[in-house]
């Protein structure tokens, strides 16, 4: 298949299923997929682990110069890396999820995660999911994905997925969450989260997934001309 160089920039709200729409972009289209959510998660781990963050999300200054030695980097299935170690899994704890948002309003955090998504996206033909990949990171990205859908059917979703990975979530909790990240993530001074102008909104709420994948095939066919 002969598939120029683009970038689709995914971004949307918490739970809407930004990943998994992505990830089956990329396999079927021959794209490189980067889940920009996962290095702000990286970054939330490695303050937990180094005691930079206290139970109220702030962070300590000296964040920002510990930044300099951290080493986060995707296997070549995808998986987060924290230098040696994968930490795919701790990353989508509850206790990462809570913390995640404050950390990822830092400027300098996000300073440092640009840096890094520009240097992974250095390749083009790439498909990157998170909330500013196409106001902020990548705005001249060739399309743009907008997604959203009803908190409930959020919450129940990121419920199914931790109770599937064998945690024990509240599902008050989930719905606590995803209504804190969602207004602190849209809320922030640096990139908050919103659509870009020249994005297509995905509301999915009541579709299956093979009608939003149809939908995303016919705007990447429409515009591309690939099948
Ligand atoms: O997509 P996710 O739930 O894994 O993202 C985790 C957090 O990271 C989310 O609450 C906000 C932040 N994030 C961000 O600020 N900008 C991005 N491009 C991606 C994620």
């Amino acid at each position: 298949m002969n598939v120029p160089d683009i970038i689709i920039a995914v971004d949307g709200y918490s739970s809407t299923g930004k990943s998994t729409l992505a990830k089956k972009i990329a396999r079927k289209f021959g794209f490189l997929y980067l889940d920009s959510g996962a290095l702000y998660r990286g970054v939330t781990l490695f303050a937990q682990e180094e005691r930079l963050i206290n139970k109220l999300g702030t962070v300590s200054p000296e964040l920002q110069e510990a930044l300099g030695s951290l080493d986060l980097h995707f296997d070549p299935e995808g998986r987060l890396c924290m230098g040696p170690r994968c930490i795919e899994q701790q990353i989508r704890s509850m206790e990462v999820s809570s913390q995640v948002s404050p950390v990822a309003a830092v400027p300098y955090v996000r300073e440092w995660v640009d840096a890094k998504l520009h240097e992974f996206g250095r390749r083009g033909r790439i498909i990157m999911d998170g909330r500013d990949i196409g106001t902020a990171v990548f705005p001249d990205a060739q399309l743009k994905i907008f997604m959203t859908a009803s908190e409930e059917v959020r919450a129940q979703r990121r419920y199914d997925e931790l109770v599937a990975k064998g945690e024990t979530p509240l599902l008050e909790e989930v719905v606590q969450n995803l209504r804190e990240r969602d207004y602190i993530d849209s809320h922030r001074q640096t990139a908050p989260l919103r659509r870009a102008e020249d994005a297509f909104e995905l509301d999915n709420s009541d579709m299956s997934f093979e009608e939003e994948l149809a939908w995303v095939q016919g705007l990447i066919q429409g515009k591309f001309g690939i099948l």
